[in-house]
C-alpha cells in the first residue's frame, strides 16, 4: 500500500475512540427518539436494527477500506481509487454527495446542538424543577419562537466546533470521550431507571420491541435506514475521511462491532428513557424533534437531584453533539484544505461560515420564515429529510458498490483477516444484500 500521505490515529484506541465519538451523538438519543415516536414505534425500531446489521456494516466496512486506501479527503479518494483501478471519474461523484451531506447536516445539527447548550444552562438555572408536561412544552415552544435566542445557541455551538478543530485539540477530546462516554451510559441508566418506576415502562417496551406492522410502510422503512446511516454516520464520507488516517494494523471488523454496538445501545437506551415519561405524562409520542427536551426535563424537574443529572445528562450530550460535529466539519475541510489553497485555519472557518448561515436559515424556518415551504416542508425538515432519506443512502450505496466491484476482494478477504468461507458470507452481504437492500427501501420509500 502507498505510504501514507498525512497523519496518522497515534493509537488503535485512538482510532475507535473518534469513530465512536462521531456515530454516537444527536443520532442517537434525539434523532432516533423522535424518529421512533412518529414513526409509530417498534416497527420502525426493528427495521432500523436490521439496517444498522445488514447495511450499514457492510458500508463502515466499505468506506473505511477505500479511506485507507484513497488517503486523501473523500472525493480525491475516490477519483484517485477509480483510477486506480481503471474505472470512471464519475466515482468521484460519491465522494462529492459525502461531502454536500456532512456540510447540510452540520448547519441544522448545530441548531439542535444549540438547544442542548441551552438546556445544559437551563439545568444550572432551576428552569426544570417541579416542571409538568404543560409547562414543558411550553417551555420548549418558546424557544423554539424565539430566533435571537436559537441564533446565539447555534453561533456558540459552531463557534465551540470551529474553537476545537482549529487548535487542533481533537486528539484531547478522544481522550475525554472514554470517560464520557460511559458516563453518558450511567446516566441514561438512571433514566432507564426512572422510567422503570414512576413511568409507564411496559408500555414504553412494546411501543419500542412489539411491532405494529401495519404501520411500517415505505415512507417509515426509508426513515429507518436514514436513520442507520445517520447514527454510524455513514454515508458521507466521514468514516472515509477517518479512514484515510487509519493504520495498517487496525482490526476493521472488530472495530466495527465495539462502534456499532455501543451506538445501538445508546439509541435504545435513550429510547427506553424517553418513552416511559411520555407514555406516563400522556405527552404525544409524534410530537416530533422537540420530543427529549420536552420530555427528559420532566424526569429532571421532578427526580431526587434532578437538577444535577439535568446538568450531567445535558451537559454530556453537548459533548457527544460536539465529537459528532466536529466529524461532520471534518471532510468538508479536508476537502477545502486539499483542494484551494485555503490553509487549514482559512478551510476551517470558510467551511464554517457557510454552515453557519445555512444553520441561521434552518432555525428561522422554525418561527419567523415556518411558511416558507419547499414540498411541503420548511427549511428545517427539508435539511433533514434530504440529506437523511436521499444524500445518505445514495452516497452509502456508491461506497458499497465500490468497494464490492472495483476493489481487489482477495486483498479485502486479507485486511479482514477472514478465511474463505466466512468472507463468502461477507461477499453476499456486500455485493447483494446491502446494495439491494438500500435501492428496495429508497425505492419504497418513494413509492
Ligand atoms: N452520527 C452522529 C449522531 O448520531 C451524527 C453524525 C452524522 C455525525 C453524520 C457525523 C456524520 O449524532
Amino acid at each position: 500500500m502507498a505510504k501514507l500521505a498525512h497523519a496518522q490515529w497515534s493509537s488503535k484506541m485512538g482510532f475507535v475512540l473518534a469513530a465512536a465519538g462521531s456515530a454516537v451523538g444527536l443520532g442517537n438519543i434525539w434523532r432516533f427518539s423522535y424518529l421512533t415516536g412518529e414513526s409509530g414505534g417498534a416497527a420502525f425500531v426493528l427495521v432500523y436494527l436490521a439496517c444498522v446489521a445488514l447495511v450499514g456494516l457492510p458500508i463502515l466496512i466499505a468506506e473505511w477500506m477505500i479511506g485507507r486506501r484513497g488517503q486523501k479527503n473523500p472525493i480525491n479518494t475516490m477519483a484517485e481509487l477509480a483510477k486506480r483501478h481503471g474505472r470512471s471519474s464519475g466515482w468521484a461523484a460519491v465522494g462529492v454527495s459525502g461531502v454536500l451531506a456532512a456540510f447540510l447536516i452540520l448547519s441544522f445539527y448545530s441548531v439542535i446542538g444549540g438547544w442542548s447548550l441551552n438546556y445544559t444552562l437551563g439545568s444550572i438555572t432551576g428552569a426544570f424543577s417541579g416542571q409538568d408536561a404543560e409547562a414543558s412544552e411550553a417551555a420548549f415552544g418558546a424557544l423554539l419562537g424565539n430566533p435571537g435566542s436559537l441564533l446565539i445557541w447555534h453561533t456558540l455551538f459552531m463557534v465551540l466546533v470551529v474553537g476545537i478543530v482549529a487548535r487542533g485539540v481533537t486528539k484531547g477530546l478522544e481522550a475525554a470521550a472514554r470517560v464520557l462516554m460511559p458516563a453518558l451510559v450511567v446516566l441514561l441508566l438512571v433514566l432507564v431507571g426512572y422510567g422503570a418506576m414512576s413511568g409507564s415502562f411496559g408500555e414504553a417496551f412494546a411501543f419500542m420491541f412489539r411491532p405494529d406492522w401495519s404501520a411500517l410502510n415505505g415512507s417509515v422503512m426509508l426513515a429507518a435506514m436514514g436513520q442507520a446511516f445517520f447514527t454510524l454516520s455513514l454515508g458521507m464520507g466521514i468514516m472515509m475521511a477517518y479512514g484515510s488516517y487509519l493504520g495498517e494494523d487496525v482490526n476493521l471488523l472488530g472495530t466495527a462491532r465495539t462502534v456499532i454496538i455501543l451506538d445501538t445501545a445508546i439509541a435504545l437506551l435513550a429510547g427506553l428513557a424517553i418513552f416511559p415519561i411520555v407514555f406516563a405524562t400522556e405527552l404525544d409520542a409524534s410530537s416530533g424533534p422537540g420530543l427529549i427536551f420536552i420530555t427528559l426535563p420532566i424526569a429532571f424537574g421532578n427526580i431526587f437531584g434532578g437538577s444535577l443529572l439535568g446538568l450531567g445528562f445535558f451537559l454530556l450530550l453537548t459533548f457527544a453533539a460536539l465529537t459528532s460535529a466536529i466529524s461532520l466539519l471534518e471532510p468538508v475541510v479536508e476537502t477545502l484544505e486539499e483542494r484551494t489553497a485555503l490553509g487549514r485555519l482559512g478551510a476551517t472557518v470558510t467551511s464554517a461560515v457557510a454552515v453557519w448561515l445555512v444553520g441561521v436559515a434552518a432555525l428561522l424556518s422554525l418561527n419567523v420564515w415556518s411558511d416558507v415551504l419547499l414540498f411541503g416542508l420548511n427549511i428545517f425538515d427539508l435539511l433533514d429529510t434530504f440529506t437523511g432519506k436521499i444524500l445518505l443512502p445514495l452516497t452509502g450505496l456508491g461506497a458499497i458498490l465500490f468497494y464490492s466491484y472495483c476493489l481487489n476482494q482477495e486483498e479485502a478477504r486479507r485486511e479482514l483477516g477472514l478465511g474463505t468461507s466466512a468472507f463468502g458470507v461477507w461477499s453476499v452481504l456486500t455485493k447483494f444484500v446491502a446494495p439491494i437492500g438500500v435501492v428496495a427501501v429508497f425505492v419504497a420509500g418513494f413509492l
